[in-house]
């Protein structure tokens, strides 16, 4: 047992049975009102043509040293199964925009090589293409969620993109996709229509994006059994003009529409902020920074109630997550970045988020699943580290599929500091599939443990149950020296004598527990 471990579980005995401050946060689970189902696919994954995120990290050939399923890494392919990866983004991001899926098919031998513009200007070979990329999702047991090229693509080519995966028919296509190696028509969850118009997709308005999107849609024809949810490519940070216009003008034509926002510690894209050796300052400016997701959610909500108040629509969170300045000596266009304590807390505070919003919000994907930005894994050549924003993802695995409960929380202080200050507690419950009542709990401040009194009206509680991700220092990462520097570790409390249940959280940390 490390230093860290022994610190965590001198926690948790606290939590089981010590002396609670008077200044309890009070949290009521309003079990009896039950809310939205919250989509598995709020826990997706996104994964594109960038850096060392597919090329090494995930994919390696099947030729390759390192233990592989059809070019697939085990390591990689296991650990991500783990977390039940609900769903996958690919090919992009800006990526999509330039991805031509004929390039992507037959002998791998004999594709041409193409030159990936966005992201460091690298070759790329195209090793990975339709069939390798659902090979995964089935490894994963995971959805596919492919995007569409709207940027330099056409209307034509991604309605035969669509045929070449969905067609059951025996059209040229269809039966080139069996030539292929794939009988029968691949599962095509979700299907966007182009990445961020308003930018590296084109640099359109919303309303010329609506009339071109019209156009496309109404060629993406697929057997009603394999039809994927399409998808309208929306807004980001601030501006909800993207969902007002498409919700209105798109509202018989598509699923939803998406929606991007990255946490950045400084706010500015000049100087995002380090990854690790950052000051207090910084964990507390991430924090404030990735709350705005709450009024991000609710403004484009409000904006598609408008057009779409049954809220048929779903906002979906296709990219989230942190960014910072890349590690030093990395290629600046791979995005590679380390991913600490304060990365789990984001992660956490964000799905908590999410679940509140669980009726419009029904998928989103974090940027993104190996060594790209808010990574769950990082690779170095045959060796695999476990991220804390892989743990966090770990713990909230009950929330899949799980139906959100209302939660109060009553004297719940501000933590402040360096000019910003957040709530100290973040909460979210819901009720598992198992049956189970699942309590998420987050405690903001790095320098004070905070005592959560727990009450659900008509039911005694006896006991908590789960587990604890936290650790001395706000920028506590895994390293290949140190690999398991952070990971989560038991947690439990139970009632007193007087029928009561308060959970002491430690500074800095992330719980999920089941309640009994
Ligand atoms: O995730 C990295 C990039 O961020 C994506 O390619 C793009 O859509 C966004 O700007």
């Amino acid at each position: 047992m490390n230093q860290i471990q022994r610190g965590v579980l001198a926690l948790c005995m606290l939590a089981s049975g010590g002396a609670f401050a008077a200044d309890a946060v009070s949290l009521t689970i309003d079990a009896a009102r039950p809310g939205a189902v919250i989509n598995k696919d709020v826990y997706g994954q996104f994964a594109e043509h960038l850096g060392t995120g597919i090329y090494e990290g995930l994919w390696v050939g099947p030729k390759s040293k390192i233990p592989n399923t059809k070019g697939w890494r085990n390591d990689v392919v296991g650990a991500l199964k783990n977390i039940h990866v609900p769903l996958v983004r690919w090919p992009g991001g800006c990526f999509a925009d330039e991805y031509h899926w004929r390039d992507g098919i037959g002998a791998r031998e004999k594709r041409p090589v193409n030159v990936n513009t966005n992201w460091g200007g690298v070759d790329e070979s195209n090793a990975v293409g339709t069939h390798e990329f659902f090979d995964l999702v089935e490894m994963l047991g995971a959805d596919a969620y492919v995007n569409g090229n709207l940027g330099t693509g056409s209307a034509q080519e991604m309605s035969e993109w669509i045929e070449y995966m969905t067609s059951d028919s025996k059209s040229t296509l269809a039966n080139m996709r069996r030539k292929n190696g794939h009988d029968k028509p691949f599962k095509v969850a979700y299907f966007a229509v182009g990445n961020e118009a308003w930018g590296c997709g084109g640099n359109m308005s919303p309303q010329y994006y609506s009339d071109v999107y019209k156009q496309v849609e109404t060629f993406l024809r697929a057997p009603k059994q394999y039809r994927p949810k399409i998808i309208a490519s929306g807004g980001n940070d601030n501006d909800v003009t993207w969902s007002e216009v498409l919700s209105k003008e798109l509202k018989k034509q598509t699923d939803g529409i998406s929606f991007h926002y990255y946490t950045i510690p400084t706010g500015k894209w000049e100087v995002k902020g380090a990854s690790t050796g950052f000051q207090e300052n910084e964990w507390i400016s991430t924090l404030a920074n990735t709350l705005r997701m709450e009024s991000h959610i609710q403004k484009n909500s409000a904006a598609m109630d408008k057009n779409d108040p049954e809220k048929k629509l779903g906002l979906f969170v296709d990219e989230w997550g942190t960014w910072y300045d890349v590690e030093k000596g990395t290629n600046p266009g791979f995005l590679f970045q380390q991913n600490t304590l304060r990365d789990a807390v984001v992660a956490a505070l964000n799905f908590n988020i999410f679940h509140a919003h669980a009726e419009r919000v029904r998928m989103t994907n974090i940027a993104q699943m190996v060594n790209v930005l808010q990574s769950m894994i990082i690779t170095d050549k045959d060796r695999m580290l476990l991220t804390p924003t892989y743990y966090t993802y770990q713990m909230y695995v009950p929330f899949q599929g799980a139906t959100s409960l209302p939660v109060t929380l009553k004297d719940n202080p501000d933590y402040s500091a360096g000019g910003f200050k957040v709530p100290e507690i973040s909460a979210s419950a819901a009720r598992g599939t198992d049956g189970k009542l699942y309590l998420a709990l987050v405690n903001t401040n790095p320098n004070k443990d905070a005592d959560v009194a727990l009450n659900i009206p008509g039911q005694a509680i006896k006991a908590v149950k789960g587990s604890v991700l936290t650790s001395s220092a706000m920028d506590t990462h895994n390293t290949f020296q140190s690999p398991n520097a952070i990971k989560p570790a038991p947690f439990s409390a139970a009632a007193g004598a007087d029928g009561k249940l308060t959970v002491r959280i430690p500074a800095k940390a992330v719980i999920v527990v089941a309640v009994e």
